[in-house]
């Protein structure tokens, strides 16, 4: 037998800590909550993305009465910026919610299994790490990387 370590550092920021430009982006997936159609979770999930070109794409969730046809705002965001923008690269992602009393979460929120699958997909594109930044009230946590998200993910068939 022989152990095999799998382990993500995670950074800690508070808000005035973050560069301008990641202050920028995570404030841009803040406001973008407030654009998630989320009738039935009222969770209300916003995703910037920062493209190698200097785009910005933003997300939010979208809900459906078919419960299973709606999507997450990371999902929104990244095929939206791909279909946009098919040439460029991702360079970092930032995601926000406000949960059911509509303030901002206390923790940061981490995108669901799926997202983190479907995000994995860009950055492999990309070439190279593609930062994370995960959005609380008064912290905000930092990965190097979506396959940090995601150990052992899927990535070949
Ligand atoms: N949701 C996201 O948009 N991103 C996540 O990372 C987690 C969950 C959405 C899906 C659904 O509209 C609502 O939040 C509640 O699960």
């Amino acid at each position: 037998m022989k152990s095999i370590e799998n382990v993500t550092k995670i950074k800690s920021y508070s808000y005035d800590e973050l560069s301008p430009a990641d202050h920028h982006l995570v404030e841009l997936a803040r406001k973008a909550t407030y654009r998630a159609y989320a009738p039935y979770s009222h969770f209300n999930v916003g995703a910037a993305i920062r493209l190698d070109n200097g785009q910005i794409i933003e997300g939010a969730n979208q809900e459906n009465v078919a419960y299973p046809s709606g999507t997450c705002a990371e999902r929104s965001a990244c095929y939206y910026a791909h279909a946009q923008y098919p040439e460029a690269k991702f360079d970092t992602i930032a995601v926000a919610a406000r949960g059911t009393d509509s303030e901002f979460t206390a923790m940061p929120t981490a995108p669901c299994g799926a997202c983190r699958q479907a995000l994995l997909e860009y950055e492999m594109l990309a070439g190279h790490d593609v930062k994370v930044f995960l959005a609380g009230r008064n912290e905000v946590y930092e990965l190097p990387s979506v396959k940090s998200l995601l150990p052992l993910a899927f990535t070949d068939f």
